[in-house]
């Protein structure tokens, strides 16, 4: 099993979460996130206006998956996410050791 972070820009969620319900996946956290990349957050628009300050506001989307998914939710992931512009975000991919569904105590793949 792995963990999908993806820092995306808030205006994408959307996309993001209906292409990755497209291709199977149920579970999904959303997290309000601040934060910059190479440019520091100096020189990007955030709707329309140039952000002086030097975070910038993002949205982090966890997403636990099998193995086998984890290249289609990537995937998903990009192009729903990507504008081509500075900012479109990044995605970070680890290991999960364990998953537990606290209401029956399955464990493993079958709790994802
Ligand atoms: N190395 C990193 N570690 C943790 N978070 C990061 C890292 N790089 C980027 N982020 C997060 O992702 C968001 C978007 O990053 P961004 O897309 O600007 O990366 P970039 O490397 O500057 O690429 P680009 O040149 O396309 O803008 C940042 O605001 C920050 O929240
Ligand atoms: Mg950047």
């Amino acid at each position: 099993m792995k963990k999908i972070e993806a820092i995306i820009k808030p205006f994408k969620l959307d996309e993001v979460k209906d292409a990755l319900h497209e291709i199977g996946l149920q579970g999904l956290t959303v997290v309000e996130a601040k934060g910059f990349g190479r440019q520091k957050g100096h020189t990007e628009l955030y709707r329309g206006a140039e952000y002086v300050v030097d975070f910038l506001p993002k949205v982090k989307i966890e997403v636990i998956c099998t193995d086998d998914l984890v290249d289609r939710a990537v995937e998903a992931i990009q192009q729903a996410a990507r504008t081509g512009r500075i900012g479109d975000g990044k995605i970070f991919i680890s290991e999960i050791q364990e998953v537990i569904r606290i209401r029956t105590g399955e464990r493993g793949e079958d709790a994802v």
